[in-house]
C-alpha cells in the first residue's frame, strides 16, 4: 500500500502551531515535508514550554512529526538562491509568518509563480483583507475575533476561550484541505494557485451554528437556550453554558465522586426519542403519563429541573456506569474524560490515535496520531527532526549542491 501523498514535496516555511499542524497532516499522508528553519535558531516552539532542559519541547515534537529539517536563511545572497531552487523543486509552499514576511524575504507571489508556475502557495494569516489584515495573531485572539469566545462561557459570565485549538489547529486543517483541493485542480489545469486561510474565518466557520442563531434571534427567543423562558436575550447570541446548541436539550451533570475528582461528570442529552428510556432509568416513569413532562414542549421551560432530577440519579453512579447504563438504551451520553484517561485509553492506542514515539534526545513520549484514517493508505507517526538534521541531504539531493558548495554555504551562514 502506498501513502496517499507520496511524491508531493512541500516547502514548509511554517512555525508555531497553525502552519505546522497543516504540514504535519500532509506529512502523515506521505508528502515529503521539508521544514525550513533559521540557522542556529529554528522554530521558536523548539524552546517553548520545555519540560526537559536543552531538548526539543513537546510543543514542537507533537506538531512536526514525519518532517525533514533544513536550516536556511533566505535573506543571505546564497540562501536566496538555494531558496529559489527549493521553490522550483517543490509542489507546495506553506507559510504562516506575519503578513508581508515572505515578500520582505524577496519572494512575493508573482516571483514564486515565475520560478514555478505549478507551485501551490498556501498561507495562514490572522485576518483576511480588511481593517485587521496587518495584525499578528495567536490562538486566543482568533477565538475572540471569530465568534467563539463571545458565545462560550457561563450564562451571565464573561467570555471564555476553549481548550481546543480551533484558531491554530482548526485553521491548519482548513489549509490542508485547501492544499489538496488545489493539488487536485492542478491535475487538470497544470497550474498552481494561492490558498489563503484567515484564522478569524476558520473560527467563524466552526461557529457557524452561532451565526445561525444570531438570525433566529430576530424571530423571538431561542427556546433551547437556558435563557428561555425566564432570562433575558439581548441583541447578540448569548453564552449558553453547557446547553447543546442543537435541537436536543443537553447538560453536564455531576457523577459519583465529583467531590474529589474534577472530571467526574457526564454529558446527558434528553432528546425526545430517548426520553422514555432516560425517564425510566432515573426512576421517573411517572413522567411518561404526566402531561407536565411527557412532551418536548412541556419539558422545554423546565429543562433545568429535568437535569436536576437526572443528576440526582447520576450522583449515585460513576460516569462510566452512567455511560454503560444509558448508552445501550440509545440515550446519547458522554463521560467527561480527562487527558490522563485519554492518554491511557487502550482503544485509542489500538487505532493509532494516541501513539508512543521514541525521540533520540527526549526518549519516549505520547502524541496524537493522524485522526483521519484512510483504508488503503497507511499513515504512521515518525519523530520530529532535530534542527537542521537533514540539511546536507536536502542540499545535496533536492537542491543539487556539491559537498564543497554546501561547506561554502555553511561558512557564509546561509545554511
Ligand atoms: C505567529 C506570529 C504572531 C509570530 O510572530 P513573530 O514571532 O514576530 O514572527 P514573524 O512571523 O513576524 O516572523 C519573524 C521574522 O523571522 C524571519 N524569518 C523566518 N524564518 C527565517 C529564516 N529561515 N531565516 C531568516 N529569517 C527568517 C521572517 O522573515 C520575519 O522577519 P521580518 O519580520 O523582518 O520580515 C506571526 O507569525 C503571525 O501572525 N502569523 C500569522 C498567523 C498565525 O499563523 N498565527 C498562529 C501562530 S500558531
Amino acid at each position: 500500500m502506498s501513502k496517499a501523498l507520496e511524491g508531493v514535496r512541500i516547502l514548509d516555511m511554517t512555525h508555531v502551531q497553525s502552519g505546522p499542524t497543516c504540514t504535519q497532516l500532509l506529512a502523515w499522508f506521505g508528502a515529503d515535508v521539508i521544514k525550513v528553519e533559521r540557522p542556529g535558531v529554528g522554530d521558536a516552539t523548539r524552546g517553548q514550554l520545555r519540560d526537559i532542559p536543552d531538548v526539543d519541547s513537546l510543543y514542537f515534537t507533537m506538531l512536526n512529526h514525519n518532517k525533514r529539517s533544513v536550516t536556511l536563511n533566505p535573506k543571505t545572497e546564497k540562501g536566496m538562491k538555494i531558496f529559489a531552487k527549493l521553490i522550483e523543486e517543490c509542489d507546495v509552499m506553506v507559510e504562516n509568518f506575519a503578513p508581508g514576511a515572505i515578500d520582505r524575504m524577496g519572494f512575493p507571489w508573482e516571483k514564486i509563480q515565475e520560478i514555478n508556475p505549478r507551485m501551490i502557495y498556501a498561507s495562514v494569516k490572522g485576518f483576511g483583507p480588511g481593517p485587521f489584515e496587518d495584525c499578528k495573531v495567536y490562538e486566543n485572539v482568533a477565538q475572540c475575533t471569530g465568534g467563539s469566545a463571545s458565545t462560550t462561557g457561563e450564562i451571565n459570565g464573561f467570555p471564555m476561550v476553549t481548550g481546543s485549538q480551533i484558531g491554530d489547529s482548526g485553521t491548519g486543517l482548513h489549509l490542508a484541505l485547501g492544499i489538496v483541493t488545489a493539488l487536485y485542480h492542478r491535475e487538470k489545469s497544470g497550474k498552481g494557485q494561492r490558498v489563503s486561510c484567515a484564522m478569524q474565518d476558520g473560527v467563524l466557520n466552526l461557529c457557524r451554528v452561532k451565526l445561525r442563531d444570531q438570525q433566529r434571534l430576530a424571530h423571538g427567543p431561542m427556546k433551547e437556550y437556558p435563557q428561555y423562558p425566564n432570562g433575558e436575550f439581548g441583541a447578540a447570541v448569548p453564552r449558553a453554558g453547557n446547553a447543546s446548541g442543537g435541537g436536543q436539550p443537553g447538560w453536564i451533570v455531576k457523577c459519583k465522586g465529583w467531590e474529589t475528582d474534577p472530571d467526574s461528570y457526564a454529558y446527558v442529552i434528553a432528546q425526545a426519542a430517548a426520553f422514555p428510556a432516560l425517564a425510566k432509568a432515573i426512576g421517573h416513569e411517572d413522567w411518561l403519563e404526566d402531561p407536565e413532562w411527557n412532551t418536548p414542549e412541556a419539558r422545554l421551560p423546565k429543562i433545568d429541573k429535568l437535569f436536576e432530577e437526572v443528576e440526582k440519579w447520576t450522583l449515585t453512579k460513576t460516569k462510566f456506569e452512567v455511560m454503560n447504563i444509558l448508552n445501550p438504551q440509545n440515550v446519547p451520553v458522554g463521560p467527561i474524560l480527562s487527558m490522563k484517561e485519554l492518554a491511557e485509553e487502550p482503544s485509542l492506542r489500538a487505532t493509532g490515535t494516541v501513539v508512543e514515539v521514541d525521540h533520540p534526545e527526549r526518549g519516549k513520549y505520547l502524541t496524537v496520531g493522524n485522526p483521519i484514517k484512510l483504508s488503503d493508505s497507511p499513515s504512521d507517526v515518525e519523530r520530529s527532526p532535530l534542527l537542521g538534521e537533514h540539511t546536507d541531504d536536502i542540499l545535496r539531493d533536492v537542491v543539487g549542491m556539491s559537498d564543497e558548495e554546501i561547506a561554502a554555504a555553511k561558512a557564509e551562514g546561509a545554511v
